[in-house]
């Protein structure tokens, strides 16, 4: 068998689509590769290896994959080409079986420890190689990722999910709910704070259900509230339907937890939410949020929705844009439902809104968000506001950097001797829906 440790064949590229678990998940293989001999690449050229990290949790995901991968077997013929994540999981055979596709090896989430083994084999055997196997157990609780640098760490506490809503691909791409050692990660906060970084974010699918023996999310937050060093702290996402109060309350007592939720509404209507098998009602959410502004007054709450779930009418959709004005959340993801397969709702309800009414609703839903984002950040115009430094430019200029409010708002200041990492006050001077520009 050929030993990649000696083969002069083991430089990988890594390509990672999706969500923020994604990025963390390509961390993960970046570690587990380095400890076996792999060399990871910054481009694409030259690489002997690539890996697409994927997604398939919303759109037509695959057809980009599809063309990444012609893509690169016309780029480069001879580089092995490895699909990873979601996408594996979900269309195995397609991806193994579709003729035209060069597609050397597929590893799903809880596969990517078997990845070195997947490779040598692929390379003693020339035979395609796949592992999807899910699994209860795997936490990747003894890999260290290797992460690029920066402020913020990513950590998965948990991975899979056991919500089930009816739209969503993830507990079949992902799996069963598992929850990590609460020690193990606090083990992963402190080296991150001898590393330098100054912020983690808390990863899982519904961070709510994180459940190790006796601890629960309140109690795994207030162990790594309790590291010395970490500046800040987030999480993302909570589920609506068991938000727990005594997280509200610790949220408010602790200066190094952000003042900021992620926390999906994805319908506003109760036919609707039920439907989705979401478990909360539209009144309860309200509740809930006034619930959370009772205790932190200036929270930011951002959510994700999604338009056109099969069956939605205008009236119901309305439920959804009366939410949305009467939470006036800081910011919203809003999505098309998109059919995603083998989920519940693929098999039992057509996706029967069309296209164009699902246009319809997204452009009305973005431009009322729209107006309250701008309506907020106005509002900060004149305040000052603690800046974690986080980037030494910006996308449109190197005079300037870009660091976070403790809500989570982007803020530019002009360049002259920040530094990364150091949290500084910012007067803020002007608004755009997106972003707030200081001094
Ligand atoms: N169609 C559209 N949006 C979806 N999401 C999840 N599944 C789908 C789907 N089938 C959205 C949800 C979720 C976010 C990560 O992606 O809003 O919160
Ligand atoms: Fe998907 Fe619902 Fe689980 Fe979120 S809570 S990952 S939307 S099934």
């Amino acid at each position: 068998m050929t030993n990649l440790k000696t083969s002069s064949r083991k430089k990988v590229f890594i390509e990672t689509y999706g969500c923020q678990m994604n990025v963390y998940d390509t961390e993960l293989i970046k570690s587990i590769l380095s400890k076996d001999g792999f060399e990871i690449a910054t481009q694409e050229l030259g690489a002997d290896i690539v890996m697409l990290n994927t997604c398939s949790v919303r759109d037509n995901a695959n057809r980009k994959i599809y063309n990444r991968v012609h893509e690169i077997k016309h780029a480069n013929n001879e580089a092995l080409i490895g699909v990873l994540g979601c996408m594996a999981t979900n269309f195995k055979t397609d991806l193994l079986e579709n003729s035209k596709l060069k597609i050397d090896f597929i590893a799903g989430p809880d596969s990517y420890k078997s990845l070195p083994g997947l490779i040598h084999s692929l390379k003693s055997s020339g035979e395609k190689q796949y592992d999807v196997t899910l699994s209860e157990f795997e936490t990747y609780s003894d890999v260290y990722p290797s992460r690029q640098g920066g402020v913020n760490a990513w950590i998965a506490i948990m991975r899979g999910c056991n919500n089930f809503c009816t739209f969503c691909v993830v507990p079949y791409t992902r799996g069963r709910e598992r929850s990590r050692d609460p020690f193990n990660v606090v083990d992963e906060v402190k080296r991150l704070v001898a590393d330098g970084y100054k912020q983690v974010t808390l990863l899982g699918q519904n961070v709510n259900s994180y459940k190790h023996e006796q601890y629960d999310f309140t109690d795994l937050m207030k162990m790594v509230s309790d590291v010395e060093g970490v500046e800040r702290i987030r999480y993302t996402s909570p589920h609506p339907k068991d938000f727990p109060q005594k997280l509200i309350k610790l949220m408010s007592e602790r200066e190094n937890i952000c003042n900021q939720i992620h926390m999906p509404l994805q319908a506003g209507n109760d036919r609707v939410l039920h439907k989705m098998n979401r478990s909360y009602t539209k009144q309860e959410f309200l509740n809930l949020v006034d619930e959370i502004r009772n205790i932190i007054p200036d929270i930011s709450i951002s959510t994700d929705i999604i338009l056109g779930f099969p069956t939605e009418t205008e009236e119901e959709f309305l439920d959804t844009v009366d939410v949305v004005e009467k939470v006036e959340f800081d910011s919203a993801f809003i999505f098309k439902y998109s059919e995603r397969p083998n989920t519940r709702a693929a098999q039992k309800f057509p996706d029967d809104v069309s296209e164009a009414v699902k246009k319809d609703r997204i452009i009305r839903l973005n431009d009322i968000q729209n107006t309250i984002s701008m309506k907020k950040n106005n509002n900060l115009i004149g305040t000052t506001q603690n800046i974690l430094i986080e980037d030494l430019k910006t996308k449109r200029s190197e005079d300037e950097v870009q660091g976070r409010t403790d809500c989570n708002r982007i803020v530019i200041v002009p360049k002259t001797n920040q530094r990364l990492g150091e949290t500084l006050p910012v007067k803020i001077t002007a608004a755009t829906r997106n972003v707030l520009k200081g001094q």
